[in-house]
């Protein structure tokens, strides 16, 4: 079965054809950070806009290097929500046009959905149940996945997001969004332990995170340093708030692995590309004998390829979707998604 996967919830317009077998046939994506990187961050209007615009010339693209024709697709999945309003009309308009077209099944997906199953697009795939921790821009939640679709939230961050707040700190060190990957390439030559910062909720007797105090320390301490701007400053605290933020993930999701009893995990989101988030989970891992599973690098952001393969397994709900009209959903939580 082949699915065309269709994803415009936020800043990147990603088309992707997938195979039910044979994997990935081909991907397209086009990505607005340059053009959000002048404003400090994602404008709505703006995103939608260009989601307009890119569309259609990516899925030609997408077509041409899969070499297949539109009539080949079995059927098409978009991200329904969450995201943002605008952006997912988008995807969820060209997917539907595409289908009432066609004659062809359309699937509307959950975002963090799709990032969770962006690992099966690694070829190993997890065996059921797992952990699934979810670290993106706006989400930061340990899940636990006891069959397909189902989803029960252990634990989730209580303010930001841990992509916000390596996108604040990445901010704070004068960089630009999103700042995640400069964080982390700055926190490489920073030394351990030079500088220190809080692990919020550490010992806290729950699966919860707040990262809002950690940001809060980032700025005090560039607030109180001599020259902020002091290279080994940028990157001794850069490194402080990666083992922060490492340690306290790790040791909650080492707590959630324990209380289940389930031996694999699945990581993803756009931080699961965090190279010291990933050598602490996988340590963390190896020592308590689970199986750790993290998406292709180039797939921890957002793309199509990871809306095809969430629906791929959902291929009974995909064989009974309706063709009369659609939904989005900004606001949708992936337990209510089930
Ligand atoms: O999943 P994603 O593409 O979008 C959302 O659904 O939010 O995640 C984007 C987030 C941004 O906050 C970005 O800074 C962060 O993922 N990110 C990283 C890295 N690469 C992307 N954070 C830390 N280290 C990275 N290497
Ligand atoms: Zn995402």
């Amino acid at each position: 079965m082949i699915i065309l996967g269709i994803e415009s919830s936020c800043d990147e317009t990603g088309v992707a054809l997938y195979h039910t077998e044979k994997g990935l046939l081909g991907a397209a994506l086009h990505s607005q950070i340059d053009m959000h990187r002048l404003y400090g961050g994602v404008v709505p209007e703006l995103a939608s806009r260009d989601h307009i615009r890119r569309i259609i010339p990516l899925l030609d693209q997408v077509f041409e290097e899969a070499k297949i024709s539109k009539k080949d697709v079995d059927a098409i999945a978009v991200t329904e929500g969450p995201g943002l309003a605008g952006a997912l009309l988008v995807g969820t308009s060209v997917g539907y046009a595409i289908g009432l077209a066609l004659n062809k099944p359309v699937i509307g997906v959950q975002h963090m959905e799709g990032h969770l199953y962006s690992c099966l697009l690694a070829g190993e795939k997890p065996d059921f149940p797992f952990i699934a921790l979810l670290v993106s821009g706006g989400h930061t939640q340990i899940m636990k996945v006891a069959a397909p679709g189902q989803y029960e939230l252990l634990g989730e961050t209580l303010d930001d997001a841990v992509g916000e707040a390596f996108d604040k700190t990445a901010q704070a060190l004068g960089e630009s969004y999103p700042g995640g990957p400069a964080v982390s390439r700055f926190a490489e030559q920073g030394t351990p332990g030079a500088i220190v910062l809080p692990r919020p909720l550490l010992h806290a007797d729950n699966l919860d995170f707040s990262f809002s105090g950690l940001k809060t320390a980032v700025m005090n301490t560039i607030r109180l340093a001599p020259d902020p701007t002091d290279p080994k400053f940028k990157n001794d605290l850069a490194r402080a708030f990666v083992d922060s933020v490492t340690e306290v993930i790790v040791k909650k999701t080492v707590k959630a692995l324990k209380k289940t009893g389930y031996k694999s995990l699945v990581v993803a989101g756009g931080v699961s590309a965090n190279k010291q988030l990933r050598e602490g989970l996988t340590r963390a891992c190896t020592k308590i004998g689970v199986k750790v599973f993290f998406p292709p690098l180039a797939l921890c952001t957002d793309n199509g390829a990871m809306i095809a393969a969430a629906a791929a397994n959902h291929l009974d709900k995909l064989k009974a979707s309706p063709q009369n009209g659609f939904s989005i959903k900004p606001r949708w939580s992936l337990e209510d998604s089930q």
